[in-house]
């Protein structure tokens, strides 16, 4: 079956339309407009602009995404078994523009509408290229600029989220740690090649940063103190210029050594067959090896997974991959009953 997705949760406009059937799922386009050029001289996105970027951007995105699937307004009724669209949680204005289109082309094109929680299409982004080899029960570690979590599944739709942050989530540290070291927008592909950078050297630091709640029984996390403890460092270190690549390093290491170390500890605690990493900070290179040697060594017969490049960071095709399991167990919903939300629960 073929699936349109559509995802404005933040500052990217996406539209992708899926093939997805038994042999698994095909992507057939994944357009994403990005917006960070706008936002990066405010140093973060500023909600309203980003909400008049999607009203500018949402229409040419799908119709490029329908050309590039070589559909159009006149097959795409014919060839969609559903309109998909992530709505929540993320920026209330910037969701509306998504949702509302999607539920437009759903009443105009008599299709049923899917609507998908954001946290879930990124959990989902692993289905696309691995459906055949996840095995539940699944744990998901989701990181991304918004969230932070650990979720585990017995099967499809079947989730308990086991740990959770109780501030910031990890991207949202990388990209206040680079605000601290003057490294722009978005933080965390520049926290990562500075580090990359510093490792390459083969350099060593006596910068330490603390493994904040490493130890705590639970499962969930806290960042927020660990980019208090960079600014207060760099305040007192008066050659902290020079020092950036160093920086990068250590809060780097101290963010994935904590996600890394729960996760095992986790996929240990639940029995798990598969782990998998996924959200915007599942781009991070360094994450994905030590995660994945940490699986190799410490849990037995557990197969790791995480997504592509192109479906790390927001984008619509893992709405669609969302939208295709639901849409298999005959969840749809009316367009009528589907508003934005602004919840994190699964
Ligand atoms: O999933 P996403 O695109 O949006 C949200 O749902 O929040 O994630 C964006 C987050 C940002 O905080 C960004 O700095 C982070 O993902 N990110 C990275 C990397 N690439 C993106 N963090 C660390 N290393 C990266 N390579
Ligand atoms: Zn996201």
């Amino acid at each position: 079956m073929k699936i349109l997705g559509i995802e404005t949760s933040c500052d990217e406009t996406a539209a992708s339309v899926i093939e997805a059937g038994e042999r698994g799922i095909k992507v057939l386009s994944n357009m994403v407009s990005s917006q960070v050029e706008i936002h990066k001289k405010y140093g973060g996105v500023i909600p309203e602009v980003a909400a008049r970027q999607h009203i500018l951007n949402i229409l040419p995105v799908i119709n490029k995404a329908l050309e590039e699937a070589g559909l159009n307004r006149n097959t795409a009724p014919k060839e969609l078994k559903a309109v998909a669209v992530a709505n929540g949680p993320g920026l209330i204005t910037s969701l509306i523009v998504g949702v509302e289109s999607a539920k437009s082309l759903s009443f105009a094109w008599n299709l049923p509408l899917i609507p998908i929680n954001h946290i879930e299409g990124h959990i989902y982004s692993n289905f696309i290229e691995h459906a055949d080899q996840i095995r539940f029960p699944a744990l998901v570690l989701t990181v991304s600029g918004g969230h932070t979590m650990l979720v585990l599944m017995k099967g499809h739709q079947n989730y308990q989220i086991i740990g959770d942050t109780r501030d910031d989530a990890a991207g949202e540290a990388f990209d206040k740690a680079a605000q601290i070291l003057d490294l722009g927008y978005p933080g965390g592909p520049e926290v990562a090649r500075r580090a990359g950078e510093f490792k390459k050297q083969g350099s060593s630091t006596d910068i330490v940063f603390p493994r904040p709640m490493l130890k705590s029984n639970d499962f969930n996390f806290s960042f927020s103190g660990l980019k208090t403890s960079l600014l207060y460092k760099v305040e007192k270190d008066k050659d902290w210029q020079s020092k950036v690549s160093a920086y990068s390093f250590s809060f780097q290491e101290a963010i994935i050594d904590v996600l890394t170390q729960k996760a095992i500890r986790a996929g240990k605690e639940f029995g798990i067959k598969t782990l998998m990493l996924s959200g915007g900070v599942s781009a991070n290179s360094e994450l994905v090896d030590h995660l994945r040697k940490e699986v190799k060594e410490s849990l037995e017969g557990v197969e790791f997974f995480h997504p592509e490049r192109a479906y790390t960071t927001d984008n619509a095709a893992m709405i669609a991959a969302a939208a295709y399991y639901r849409a298999r167990a005959g969840k749809f919903q009316n367009p009528g009953d589907v508003s934005v939300h602004c919840n994190a629960e699964l």
